[in-house]
């Protein structure tokens, strides 16, 4: 996939890498935000339904494999995992369609995003860490003030994490029937988190260790489904979920049955996409996508070249 063209959205692409540089420091070969993580892989298999929704290649064939990266937040590669500010905790699917043809879905533990647009993603990591200008910024974005509201508990297990696409994304099936729709991952263990005094006696590698020990036991598996928009809702906007009563229709099934064998090099190489490009499944509107897109992709090269 080519870089855009578009010099502002690049400019910007490029300053937001800066700001999480700064934030962060500098770790070459290691993603700028959820730096830390695992490989694994495994096998979708879609619903009888998923084509009704798309015309996307894998809902419509038995099986696909998939590559799964499990991470926890921000861009220290060796934050522990039972640190609060590994929440929101990452979940990113690759579907391997054919060779070196593949879509993607990249979830995150909250359902939700603090604001709509890069710029102002930008100016809130400036601000967030200076309480006098993070007070005013919150004050104009009750978005990001619910963001920061929202609970975001440390899971049992990745396992036991549901994720969420965030951004919405329009399907449409082979009758050219279209629909807005948002991604999530639900685990089939169910969602278990960890009150605070379970999280104080656990170690810092508790989550990686925890999946070790369980993939040695049982596959882990996740229903993948898409939330449907009604007529009306609002689709190009990370910050606005819709209420909990739409309805959710399963389009598949995931299990991941092993670790990726090269996983340092893997976990390097691989550039998770946040647009699918694949037909049935077309990005919204949403300003988020085609930013990320781009950013995703310079701070990719950058790991590979590490
Ligand atoms: C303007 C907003 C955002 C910025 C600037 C941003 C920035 C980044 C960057 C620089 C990376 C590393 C990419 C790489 O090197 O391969 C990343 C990864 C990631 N981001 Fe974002 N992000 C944004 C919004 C989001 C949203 C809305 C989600 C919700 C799903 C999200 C979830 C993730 C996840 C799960 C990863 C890890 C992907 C992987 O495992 O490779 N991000 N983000």
């Amino acid at each position: 996939m080519p870089l855009p063209t578009d010099e502002q959205l690049l400019a910007l692409a490029k300053d937001l890498l800066l700001e999480l540089d700064q934030k962060f420091g500098v770790h070459p070969g290691f993603r700028p935000a959820h730096a830390r993580g695992v490989l694994l892989k495994g096998v979708f298999a879609p619903s009888a339904g998923a084509p009704k929704l798309s015309k996307a290649p894998h809902f419509g064939r038995a099986s696909t494999p998939v590559t799964v990266r499990f991470s926890n937040g921000t861009g220290l590669p060796m934050i522990s995992d039972t640190d609060p500010k590994a929440n929101p905790r990452g979940m990113a699917t690759r579907f391997h369609l054919e060779e070196r043809v593949h879509t993607d879905i990249i979830g995150q533990s909250a359902n939700g995003f603090p604001v709509r647009t890069g710029s102002e993603f930008l100016e809130f990591l400036r601000v967030a860490g200076v309480p006098e200008e993070l007070e005013p910024f919150l004050a104009a974005h009750p978005s990001a003030k619910r963001f920061m509201e929202i609970p975001k508990p440390s899971p049992t297990s990745f396992a036991t994490e549901a994720f969420f696409g965030v951004s919405a994304m329009e399907f449409e099936n082979v009758q050219g029937v279209k629909r807005f729709g948002r991604f999530r991952l639900v685990p089939e263990a169910g969602v278990l988190h960890l009150t605070d005094e379970e999280l104080a006696v656990k170690g810092e590698n508790y989550l990686f260790d925890e999946l070790h020990g369980r993939m040695m036991a049982v596959p882990v598996g996740f229903r993948i489904q898409v939330q449907l928009a009604e007529v009306g809702d609002i689709a190009d906007d990370a910050t606005a979920q819709w209420p909990e009563t739409r309805e959710l229709m399963e389009v598949g099934r995931m299990v991941l049955t092993e670790f990726h064998e090269e996983d340092a090099a893997m976990q390097k190489h691989i550039i998770f996409d946040p647009i699918p490009r694949v037909v049935g499944i077309e990005p919204s509107a949403d300003p988020l996508l085609e930013l990320r897109a781009a950013i995703y992709l310079l701070s990719g090269q950058r790991r590979r070249s590490a």
